[in-house]
């Protein structure tokens, strides 16, 4: 992989910035390193018929397949204007959604700040996905 887990996290929450949450004013942006090499964005965007929201994962994971990507390496997401910015860690159903395009490494913001560096494998275990 071309970026650091230190770059990926930044560009997660710089792309943060421009998710549309106006509901519950809980920011998010995930970005992708697809099979391809290339960084691909995503935030959640919510709407007023509230279960219409989409996560900031799956506009990451839409955007990949969009590009024709079918194995993501890795994945990092965080959060702005929550109390706690530490362990922004996808929800189950984005990590169903992760384990479809077999991504590897997840992500997310330490207490410190800094990465915390996950093995999919450890946000879920024995996961359902169709043979390749
Ligand atoms: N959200 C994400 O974007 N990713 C997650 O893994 C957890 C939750 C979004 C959905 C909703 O817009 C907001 O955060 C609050 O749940």
């Amino acid at each position: 992989m071309t970026y650091t887990a230190e770059e990926l996290l930044e560009a997660a929450r710089s792309v943060a910035e421009n998710a549309y949450a106006p509901y519950s004013r809980f920011r998010v942006g995930a970005v992708a390193v697809g099979e391809d090499g290339n960084l691909y964005q995503g935030v959640n965007v919510e709407n007023a018929a509230y279960p219409s929201g989409v996560c900031a994962e799956a506009s990451a994971i839409s955007a990949a397949a969009t590009a024709g990507v079918r194995k993501i390496e890795a994945v990092a997401v965080a959060c702005i204007d929550a109390t706690r910015e530490d362990q922004t860690y996808p929800c189950g159903q984005c990590r169903q959604r992760l384990n479809e395009f077999r991504v590897s490494t997840v992500i997310v913001p330490g207490r410190d700040g800094g990465p915390r560096v996950h093995s999919f494998d450890e946000l879920l275990p024995f996961g359902f996905r169709l043979g390749d």
